[in-house]
């Protein structure tokens, strides 16, 4: 969908550039010269904006989930195999 039409921009090149970094209204008009001509977008940017914020918000904390999910099992091995090795060398030092 059209945001602006003075410069062609979509909801998905809005999408992208908060992707890309941006994070408020300065960041899309300097990058995508958003509501700089007759400026009738920026409430629709905005809202634009804020709902791309969110679901890269959304997609990062489930992306740092997965991540978590990741490293807890290898953690696990690694307390596992600690411990079989303290146990074997308890065994070999007689006790
Ligand atoms: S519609 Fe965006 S500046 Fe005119």
């Amino acid at each position: 969908m059209y945001i602006c039409v003075c410069h062609g921009v979509t909801d998905l090149h809005i999408d992208q550039a908060v992707t890309e970094g941006a994070s408020c209204m300065r960041d899309l008009r300097e990058n995508l010269k958003v509501a700089t001509q007759c400026g009738r977008c920026a409430s629709c940017a905005r809202d634009q904006l804020h709902s791309s914020l969110q679901q890269c918000a959304k997609s990062h904390a489930r992306a740092d989930a997965r991540q978590q999910n990741n490293i807890t099992p290898l953690t696990q091995k690694i307390a596992a195999t600690a411990s079989l090795t303290a146990s074997d060398n308890l065994q070999l030092a007689g006790t």
